[in-house]
């Protein structure tokens, strides 16, 4: 069940309790569903935790020692060095890059329009060209189609956990590494050669194009360090990866519920046809798109796309009266955190309302699609940018009708994805 769909594994007592335990594969599992006790493990003793082992075994030949898997000192300095990169200030530059390949993509969408068509493959190019764009200033076209090949290769048959990945110990190879630590020298010598040729680019001006130029001057504010190759490359792999997918995925979500709530659907398109959403403005417009923005929120609530957190216990701890031996795996589910009866009004409805300015917000710890603490998302402010300015200008264009009916339901693999195809029919406006 677990292989097939992460999300069917919870039954509806889960909705409503704060702490449950439970054992798998003969260990003892602890899952954290209410604020106190996530604050206390992402905030109040982060320390103590940190990823485990199967999370390492599965992401480390994507994500390197790059931020997402370092700890400890290591993590502290990439995390110093990199925050400023992803500060506000840089978000007008990746917003120019979000405008240029939503552009790009809303053109091949105009030539498919009154048809029906599967929009998740091209939302999650979409995605993939910006977060290419963003990083390399470069169209993907060039490089996009194997780097698509490559990750989809590991999708299909090292992302996924096998049996001996949660049993063996820690540093013992299972057989699905052998073929993860081949895919690695692949995928290292496939940026070697995307960052040899970024290099090639010259800059016509001394202010950064993209990520790649904030990265690789990026200084730790304390020591004055930067990165060295190896550790640019792993920084820029992670970005890349966990920027797209994830993103792609929201953008799905929130199409998704747009053709659900077509009255709603207007309203979207109304204020995104009064914003200017052009290259030099759109980043400007931002402030007048509260309801893009909120229907973003709300679809980040229902569909979370990391749809669980996971640390384990360095040391033995205690949470709220609970007893946590060392080794523990804690997980923390936004999925069920968001849906959570005691903590929202209505938790399974649709509502962006309760997230339009003015609107009550929520308790903290409640709602986490980017985690919390921290770990948390260092790329959330751009995720929301990219997502709330592609929605907009998607719906300025088309008008989006589901073709055909039946509940489309989640299923968590790597990330929240729809489980069938969904079939979408564009209209333009
Ligand atoms: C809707 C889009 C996104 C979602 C839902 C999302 C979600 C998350 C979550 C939940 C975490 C924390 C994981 C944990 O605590 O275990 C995280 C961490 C991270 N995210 Fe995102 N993310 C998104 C977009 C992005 C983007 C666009 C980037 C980069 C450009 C990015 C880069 C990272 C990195 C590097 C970390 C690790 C941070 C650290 O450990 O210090 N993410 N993300």
């Amino acid at each position: 069940m677990l292989r097939r769909n992460m999300l069917e594994v919870w039954g509806e007592a889960a909705y409503e309790k704060d702490f449950l335990t439970g054992s798998f594969l003969g260990r003892k599992q602890v899952m954290l569903n209410g604020p106190d006790a996530i604050r206390h493990v992402l905030v109040g003793n982060a320390e103590n935790y940190r990823r485990n082992p199967a999370t390492r075994r599965i992401v480390q030949p994507i994500f390197g020692n790059g931020l997402f898997l370092a700890e400890g000192e290591p993590w502290r300095f990439q995390r110093r060095t990199i925050a400023p990169a992803m500060a506000p200030r840089t978000l007008p530059i990746m917003a120019r890059h979000v405008i240029t390949a939503s552009e790009a993509a809303e053109a091949k969408l105009a030539l498919l329009t009154y048809r029906p068509i599967e929009l998740l493959g091209h939302l999650q190019r979409l995605a993939l060209d910006i977060a290419g764009r963003s990083m390399f200033s470069l169209e993907m076209s060039g490089f996009g189609e194997e780097l698509r090949s490559l990750l989809m290769n590991y999708g299909i048959r090292y992302a996924q956990p096998r049996l001996l990945d949660l049993l063996l110990p820690e540093g013992m190879a299972t057989p699905a590494d052998r073929g993860r630590a081949a895919f690695r020298e692949e995928w290292l010598a496939f940026l070697d050669r995307l960052i040899a040729y970024r290099l090639t680019l010259p800059s016509e001006e001394d202010r950064p194009r993209d990520l790649f130029d904030l990265l690789s001057t990026a200084r730790d504010p304390e020591t004055g360090a930067g990165f060295d190759h190896a550790q640019l490359r792993d920084e820029v792999s992670t970005m890349i990866l966990a920027g797209h997918e994830t993103t792609g995925v929201s953008l799905f979500w929130a199409c998704y519920l747009a053709a659900l709530y077509p009255d709603h659907q207007a309203d979207l398109a109304a204020e995104a046809d009064a914003a200017d959403l052009s290259l030099n403005h759109a980043y400007a417009s931002l402030p007048a798109l509260p309801t893009n923005r909120a229907h973003i929120d709300e679809t980040l609530r229902l569909y979370p796309p990391a749809f669980m957190l996971i640390r384990q216990a360095i040391e033995a701890d205690i949470i709220q009266d609970h007893a946590i031996e060392k080794g523990t795996v804690i997980t923390i589910a936004p999925w069920l955190l968001h849906r959570h009866r005691a903590y929202w009004r209505d938790p399974d409805a649709f509502d962006h309302t309760r997230f339009l300015p003015g609107a009550t917000p929520p308790a903290r710890f409640t709602y986490m699609p980017f985690g919390a603490g921290p770990r948390i998302c260092v790329g959330a402010q751009f995720a929301l940018t990219e997502a709330t300015l592609v929605l907009a200008r998607i719906l300025k264009k088309f008008k989006i009708e589901l073709s055909g009916n039946g509940a489309v339901l989640p299923r968590a693999i790597v990330t929240t994805q729809p489980d069938r195809p969904v079939r979408f029919v564009l209209t333009p406006r």
